[in-house]
């Protein structure tokens, strides 16, 4: 009897723990690795922030495959939008220095005119005023976010970490920018937020919704691709706009067809709608979390995500949480 691609994705899965599902999902975000940032989804989140915050700041891109620069000339066409926006606004926002990592990974999009050399390359103001350029390729370097010359710079030089990081290791990297303690603006999944994996950074106040959410990536050839990402950091966001799309009001105010109770009896509140007057926990999904529940007196009460069911039957996750 033939053996089936899913059956050897098992045998194989199995011997290192993983169902054949969690196979499906770990190749599903590789693929995403290879989705590119557009440098209008850059534009229109940055500018957001206090200007100042930026101020004699060193930005660290760790992973942006990065820039294709030769004797001063930047190829737009194969740089990454991140470094390309800190070129571009670098005296404008008043950066310190900018430091990019070039990791060599399966797809090249940006640096083929590197020759998929590992580098670090870095932009400064020089004693004449003029961007400095310089470019780098250590020995024994892999470009890689933790490699330990990475962590070393992270720890030592760096103000602000900005990219968007592979999603496959994407648990990896909110670990190792968290512990950082450095500030940081990255590009990441929209339902982390109900993922337990990230689902503590929220609880703990460690990480928050950005402004935007990411409808598009660019793939490999630059063509448009659907994508379900968001901006997080740990900058202040001093006046969400996103707030006025919360509805938190007494439970009995809600219309009928945005509550439930699952077999456990605990409560589901959809729509964006949270009760004013409800003291026990009660389950939302990821989208009022993004727009600022937990600034509004609500805080999460469970490390993992809440899944419930209903008449036996799974709904879809959610996180539980409870006025403060
Ligand atoms: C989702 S893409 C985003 C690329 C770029 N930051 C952007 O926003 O357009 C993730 C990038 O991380 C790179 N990458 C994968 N594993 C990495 C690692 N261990 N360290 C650093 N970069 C990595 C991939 O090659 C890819 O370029």
């Amino acid at each position: 009897m033939k053996t089936t691609a899913m059956e050897k994705a098992g045998e194989t899965a199995g011997k290192c723990g993983l169902s054949p599902k969690d196979l499906m999902q770990k190749a599903h975000k590789i693929k995403y690795d290879e989705f590119y940032t557009r440098y209008e989804d850059i534009e229109k989140e940055i500018p957001l922030y206090d200007k100042e915050i930026w101020k004699d700041k060193v930005v660290f891109c760790n992973c942006d495959d990065a820039v294709d620069e030769k004797d001063g000339k930047i190829n737009e066409n194969r740089t990454s939008a991140f470094a390309l926006f800190f070129i571009n606004n670098f005296k404008t926002l008043g950066l310190k220095k900018l430091i990019c990592t070039h990791y060599s990974g399966p797809v090249d999009l940006f640096s083929a005119g590197s020759d998929g050399q590992v580098y670090l390359i870095t932009y400064e103001v020089g004693k004449d005023g003029k961007i400095k350029i310089e470019k780098q390729s250590p020995k024994g370097y892999t470009g890689s976010f933790d490699d330990p010359l990475s962590l070393k710079i992270l720890k030592e030089e760096v103000d602000i970490v900005c990219t968007n990081p592979p999603f496959s290791r994407a648990i990896e990297y909110w670990k190792m920018v968290v512990k950082s303690g450095k500030k940081f603006l990255i590009i990441s999944n929209i339902s982390n937020a109900i993922n337990t994996a990230y689902i503590p950074y929220f609880k703990d106040n460690e990480v928050w919704a950005g402004y935007n959410r990411i409808d598009y990536f660019l793939n490999p050839k630059k063509q448009l691709a659907d994508a379900s990402g968001h901006w997080y950091t740990n900058f202040p966001i001093t006046d969400r706009p996103k707030y006025k799309h919360l509805k938190i009001m007494p439970l009995k105010e809600i219309p009928e067809k945005y509550i439930k109770y699952d077999d456990s009896k605990t409560l589901l509140v959809d729509d964006c709608y949270a009760p004013s007057n409800y003291n026990k926990p009660f389950a939302v999904s990821a989208r009022p979390i993004l727009n600022g529940l937990l600034e509004k007196g609500y805080s999460i009460i469970q490390e993992k995500r809440y899944t419930p069911y209903i008449n036996g039957e799974e709904k879809f996750a959610r996180v539980l949480v409870q006025k403060v």
